[in-house]
């Protein structure tokens, strides 16, 4: 009878930790990748959404290239010259600048290399960039809005005609 009860209890034990380990690896994992903290704390609200900075002034690739493109710190500093000089995270800015280093930002959609993804395509097609990324105006911090899983891609797909066929995307 005693035997019985530790099996059991041995069970639940091993099923509880193996429910905790499933749990651990799912989601650090996915509140890691999509809100991640960055180096400056740059806000898309205050730039894009208060400041009416349009995306494409700093996103400025996106309509011509397969990558929509990152400002540079010159970029940065061009504004903020005037924009907040004394602000703690413009120093931290400025600092980059003299230091002649780039800012790691860390990035919040990436995809397989195996996967080819154009934006240009997709601006040409009239698909605004929250269709993707969501309300990006609206965030302090970035935060990832899309799955990002190949079904995400053919979904979207499929409902505007576009290609489906596997070459489209593997090459
Ligand atoms: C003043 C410049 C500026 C403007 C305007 C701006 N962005 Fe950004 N964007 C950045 C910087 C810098 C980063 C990298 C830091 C970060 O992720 O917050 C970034 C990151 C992003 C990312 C995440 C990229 C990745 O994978 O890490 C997306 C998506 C994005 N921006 C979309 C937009 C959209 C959509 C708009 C317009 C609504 C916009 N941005 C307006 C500067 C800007
Ligand atoms: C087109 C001009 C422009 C560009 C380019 C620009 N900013 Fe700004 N930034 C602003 C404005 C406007 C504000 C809001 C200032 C305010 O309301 O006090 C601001 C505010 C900020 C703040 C908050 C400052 C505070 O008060 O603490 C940070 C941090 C910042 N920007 C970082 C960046 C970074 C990093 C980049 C480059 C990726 C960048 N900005 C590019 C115009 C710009
Ligand atoms: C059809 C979906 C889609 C649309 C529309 C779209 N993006 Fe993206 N974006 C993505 C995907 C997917 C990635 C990751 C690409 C990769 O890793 O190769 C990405 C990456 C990015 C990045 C980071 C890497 C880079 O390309 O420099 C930025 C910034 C970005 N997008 C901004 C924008 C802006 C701004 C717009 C609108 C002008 C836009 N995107 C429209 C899906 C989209
Ligand atoms: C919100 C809708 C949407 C999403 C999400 C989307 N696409 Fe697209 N995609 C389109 C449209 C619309 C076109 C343009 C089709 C055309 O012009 O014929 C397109 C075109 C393309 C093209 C060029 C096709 C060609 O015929 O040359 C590639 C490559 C592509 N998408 C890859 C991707 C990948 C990879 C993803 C996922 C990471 C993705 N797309 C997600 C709507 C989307
Ligand atoms: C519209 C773009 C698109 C098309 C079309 C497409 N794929 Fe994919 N595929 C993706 C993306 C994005 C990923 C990466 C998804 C991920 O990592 O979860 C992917 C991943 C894969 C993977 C790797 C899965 C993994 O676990 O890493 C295989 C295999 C694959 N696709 C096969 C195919 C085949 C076969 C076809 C044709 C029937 C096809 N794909 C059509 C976008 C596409």
């Amino acid at each position: 009878m005693k035997k019985t009860w530790l099996i059991i209890g041995l069970v639940c034990a091993s099923g509880a930790v193996a429910a905790v380990l499933i749990v651990m690896y799912i989601l650090p994992l996915d509140v890691k990748e999509r809100s991640p903290v960055q180096p400056i704390l740059f806000s898309h609200k205050l730039h894009a959404g208060s400041n009416g900075i349009p995306c494409l002034y700093c996103h400025r690739s996106a309509p011509n290239s397969r990558v929509a493109g990152i400002p540079a710190v010159a970029d940065c500093r061009a504004c903020h010259l005037y924009i907040s000089p004394d602000s703690p995270e413009i120093k931290k800015l400025i600092g980059y600048w003299d230091r002649q280093e780039p800012i790691a930002w860390v990035r919040v959609y990436s995809l397989p290399d195996h996967v080819y993804f154009p934006h240009m395509m997709h601006i040409r097609a009239k698909i605004e960039c929250s269709a993707c990324h969501g309300e990006v105006a609206a965030m302090e911090r970035i935060t990832r809005t899309a799955s990002l899983k190949m079904g995400w891609c053919l979904g979207c797909h499929r409902q505007h005609k576009a290609s489906i066929d596997c070459w489209t995307c593997h090459i």
